[in-house]
């Protein structure tokens, strides 16, 4: 009972800031859902001033969904150039495509229909379904996001999955079902121009008086986004000695890092993943080795070692070779140095397959 009357209060508040600060769009005069997908496709790529140009030219030029069907693509893409992201473009036509061909020229009429068409997701499917068909299906944008994060003084990461779960949600529980399309663009309109990125106008919020954010001054800081670590590749050639009294290298790893300390067979690192011929031509290969080896890949595909910020393309080379005055270890007493997890599992697997 306390959700419904939340749910309802919150409602309420929002379809009467709609109402007091409704904007004209050529798309709000609609509910054919040709043209609220285009809106809704356009408004994802820019904001609403710069959309509504768009708008109007695809309209004219195709006012059916036969007549996008029926245009070159490259019509299509010149039509969207300064959108930018044309793959949306290219989507836009293949369904415009599948509608006129195969639906007939019926679009789906409902969220589980409309989701299954190419470019578009989750938020444009909602969108559509309820302003269309008044289906209770909750839109989720970047707007609903700020809004929803600060009102209800939420810090879950909204581009984690934990976040992008628990504000759809949210979203569901607080839409109007009597009236689930104005209540999605209200929401919408809502976190464009009131409760906006920067320089919210709280002073004049009609929900001040119960906003989290508010209340614990946190409105900059919401929402939270989580810094997505740029993960470096890099390929690691471990050469892996075997002279004919058995002994190997291995050295310590000198500077810092978290395999400081732990020992490791002599590395070569390349830009990509190589061969043999590339490896034992390669100025550090024959600096170790100026006699003649025996040179074989133990792993056929590389390992992929995946650390925080460093995924590791990792290729254990078996190089044989009579001597070598620099092979100090015996086979034998290998498993006592520390060495990093990714070559302890060779070692393991390795000692299996020799013996
Ligand atoms: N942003 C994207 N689509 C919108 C809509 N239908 N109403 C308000 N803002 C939007």
């Amino acid at each position: 009972m306390q959700i419904y009357f939340l749910t309802m209060k919150f409602s309420n508040t929002l379809i009467y800031w709609q109402l007091q600060n409704n904007r004209e769009l050529p798309w709000r005069k609609t509910k054919n859902p040709y043209f609220i997908w285009l809106s809704e496709i356009m408004l994802q790529q820019t904001r609403v001033a710069q959309g509504m140009a768009y708008y109007l030219k695809f309209t004219t030029t195709f006012p059916t969904v036969f007549d996008l069907a029926k245009a070159d693509e490259s019509t299509v893409l010149k039509m969207w150039q300064g959108l930018g992201y044309y793959s949306r473009a290219r989507n836009l036509h293949f369904t415009a495509k599948q509608i006129a061909n195969e639906l007939n020229g019926q679009f789906p009429s409902t969220y589980k229909e409309i989701i299954k068409l190419k470019g578009i997701g989750d938020y444009t499917a909602s969108a559509i379904a309820s302003i269309c068909f008044n289906e209770t299906t909750a839109v989720v944008d970047g707007n609903v996001y700020r809004v929803l994060s600060r009102y209800f003084g939420i810090n879950t990461p909204i581009n984690s999955s934990a976040g992008i779960k628990e504000f759809k949600i949210l979203a569901q529980t607080l839409l109007d079902t009597k009236q689930p399309g104005d209540y999605n663009q209200a929401l919408m309109d809502f976190g464009a121009l009131h409760c906006k990125p920067q320089n919210p106008l709280c002073e004049t919020c009609p929900f001040s008086d119960s906003c989290v954010a508010l209340e614990k001054k946190l409105t900059k800081e919401l929402p939270v986004k989580e810094k997505k670590v740029k993960v470096r590749n890099r390929y690691f050639n471990f050469l892996v000695i075997k002279t004919a009294d058995d002994t190997t290298i291995l050295s310590e790893r000198k500077g810092k890092g978290i395999w400081q300390g732990l020992y490791q067979f002599p590395l070569i690192e390349s830009d990509t993943i190589i061969d043999t011929e590339t490896l034992i031509s390669s100025e550090k290969f024959i600096q170790l080795f100026p006699d003649e080896t025996t040179i074989s890949l133990f792993n056929e595909k590389e390992i992929i070692h995946k650390l925080s910020h460093q995924h590791l393309y990792t290729q254990f080379w078996i190089v044989e070779t009579v001597k070598s005055s620099k092979a100090k270890i015996n086979w034998n007493e290998i498993k006592k140095y520390p060495v990093p997890v990714l070559i302890a599992n060779f070692i393991e697997e390795f000692q299996l397959k020799s013996n």
